[in-house]
């Protein structure tokens, strides 16, 4: 998804820029583009493709002190250099940089066409740049409150010109906007990533507000020019957490990090003394807790999965009616808000536009919605009512994993914290706690046999198609893991709950369709056993991830992998991350991108 970040100060900016640029490069994009202004006037420099070929692409005489920068994750009008960011106005002189959708773009293009404006690119933000020209008066900071005044849509702007040396103008409606604080120097990003190497001091913009930067410092005002006092924050995120740390791709790295990860989202939320939790977010009393009939999950993609795992942890566990959707279905059904019903928004990035604009609708309605997010001061974690991060540290590679394992760690406390208000014991809430915290060793063991897996992967990374099939609490991890062999292999995987391959997809299996069969040892795995006879009976390869000790499954399955013995309800751990490992290393195999996978994003910011 699109990435911005601009720079005033005493550095030389391309510089700032291009780094910065590269630092959001995990966001997923298509083209990348600088604008610069310096005592020849505007330069502007944009190419499709990757950050390296801008790079290559600026000639040395290129200086300057200011500018700003963009990479493009193309919506409306093709991957091209003139469609890339930033755009200028007729005159050349201003540019603009924006991030999300202009829903009213071809009425005002049209307006400014009759003006007399020429358009050169097909994207709908090169309105911006024309409408900042049409309402340009000596100020700039005017000009782009007029202009955005006009805008429907989503937007994250950033406006430089050369009319008005050393001042970068933002705007933020509906698309982040960050800015760094730095020492006779300011930076403004739509993601900390991209400043978080120069300064730890940041102003997270809010909605309709519009900021003037220069490197001595900045002002915030409204569309109707009230100054915003703003707070300063402090992030604790430090920059090697950001890079590789010796790992071959981001995801490798993050899929090893979920022991720590795990452990990052329960620290200080388990309270031995009661044998429960205690997640300080979620803005509810005991009373409100205790009268929660129901609770509903909503996100997309990896964070609807760990909402299906929350949503069957809440039943069982909690005995609470729980149901988890996908958020932009539920955005345009209509949804019945019922009374004592608890929301969830699951989103590690808390950008997601999706999930944002179904949890904007269900508070519309009353709703009290929390978040689960990974990214503080991300736009879900401001707007819920309440919430709990899961401080799985930057995620950096397109297909989310420690997010998961750190999202359902969330639904476990949640869990056992509305479990020990009804039904749980203390002693069996004594019990769930030790397993719980027994989870990130027994992770740690999954991943000290990596190579099985890589092996399992090698042998069958040539197969097209695959089939990925669990019951009960590991069904939302078979999607899962189906999701990601899809993502980032490129392979076509279907997810389904074990039982039902009988009403379907079991026409499917032949010899050139392997099966990948969750079989913990648990109460279905008897049932699992027949299904798994079903494939073989058909010709169908199954490689079985199960339970050690259950030595029985290697007389019926191709490959097993073994995964340490767990209580039944905390298998979805143990269980995805075998599945990750076995899409990494096919899309290794297969010597796909696997950081940024084509066509995705890692925050998809638009519907
Ligand atoms: C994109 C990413 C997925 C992610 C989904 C939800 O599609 O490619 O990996 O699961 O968005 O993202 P969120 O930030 O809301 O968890």
């Amino acid at each position: 998804m699109c990435g911005i970040i601009g720079y005033c100060g005493p550095k030389p900016v391309k510089e700032v820029l291009i780094e910065g640029l590269k630092r959001l490069e995990y966001r997923g994009y298509d083209s990348a583009g600088i604008a610069i202004v310096n005592d020849k006037g505007l330069e502007l420099i944009k190419r499709r493709g990757k950050i390296l070929d801008l790079k290559k692409s600026i000639p040395e005489k290129v200086k300057g002190f200011y500018g700003i920068g963009h990479t493009r994750w193309a919506t409306h009008g093709g991957v091209t250099d003139i469609n890339a960011h930033p755009h200028v106005d007729c005159t050349g002189k201003i540019a603009i940089a924006h991030n999300g959708i202009i829903e009213n773009y071809s009425s005002l293009k049209e307006v400014l066409l009759k003006e007399g404006h020429t358009f050169k690119s097909d994207t709908d933000s090169e309105v911006i740049a024309h409408l900042v020209e049409k309402y340009y008066d000596g100020s700039l900071e005017h000009a782009v409150k007029e202009a955005v005044s006009l805008l429907k849509g989503t937007y994250g702007i950033v406006c430089i010109s050369v009319d008005e040396p050393n001042t970068i103008i933002g705007a933020r409606n509906g698309s982040p906007l960050v800015l760094g604080i730095g020492d006779n120097e300011m930076f403004i990003a739509s993601d900390v990533t991209a400043i978080v190497a120069h300064t730890k001091q940041v102003v997270y913009l809010e909605d309709g507000e519009v900021v003037k930067l220069t490197r001595d410092g900045f002002t915030t005002t409204d569309l109707r020019e009230n100054p915003i006092e703003k707070e300063v924050e402090h992030i604790s995120w430090e920059l090697e957490e950001i890079e590789k740390a010796g790992y071959s791709h981001f995801m490798e790295k993050e899929i090893f990090e979920q022991p720590e990860a795990v452990k990052r989202a329960m620290s200080g939320r388990i309270l031995h003394p009661e044998a429960s939790a205690h997640l300080g977010g979620l803005n509810l009393t005991n009373r409100d807790l205790i009268n929660i009939e129901r609770v509903k999950i909503i996100g997309a993609g990896t964070s609807y999965y760990a909402g299906m795992v929350g949503a069957y942890l809440l039943e069982s566990i909690a005995r609470v009616p729980a149901q988890a959707e996908i958020a932009s279905e539920l955005r345009y059904r209509n949804p019945v808000v019922e009374r004592n019903t608890l929301y969830f928004a699951v989103s590690q990035s808390g950008e997601t536009a999706d999930t944002l604009y179904a949890m904007r609708e269900l508070q519309r309605k009353g709703a009290t919605v929390l978040g689960i997010c990974n990214v503080v001061g991300s736009t879900i974690a401001r707007e819920s009512d309440g919430g709990v991060y899961i401080h799985s540290g930057p995620e950096i590679a397109v297909a989310s994993t420690k997010a998961f394992s750190s999202q359902i760690t969330v639904f476990y406390l949640f869990s056992l914290l509305l479990a020990r208000m009804r039904n749980m014991s203390f002693d069996e809430g004594a019990r769930y706690i030790e397993n719980l915290q027994s989870i990130p060793v027994k992770i740690e063991k999954v991943l000290s046999r990596k190579n099985e897996i890589e092996r399992i992967a090698r042998k069958y990374s040539h197969y097209k198609d695959f089939l990925f099939l669990g019951r009960g609490f590991n069904f939302p991890v078979a999607l899962e893991g189906a999701l990601k062999l899809k993502e980032i292999s490129y392979i076509h995987a279907e997810g389904y709950t074990a039982a039902e391959i009988k009403h379907g997809p079991i026409a499917l299996i032949n010899e050139e369709t392997p099966s990948v069969f969750l079989i913990p040892n648990d109460s279905l795995k008897e049932k699992i056993l027949s299904n798994v006879k079903e494939v073989k009976a058909r010709g169908g390869k199954v490689i079985a991830i199960a339970t050690e000790g259950d030595g029985e499954i290697e007389d019926i399955a191709d490959d097993v992998f073994y995964i340490p013995e767990t209580a039944e309800a905390f298998y979805p751990y143990l269980m995805v991350v075998p599945l990750q490992l076995f899409a990494y290393f096919s899309a290794i195999e297969l010597g796909r991108n696997v950081d940024q996978p084509r066509n995705l994003a890692k925050s998809v910011t638009v519907e």
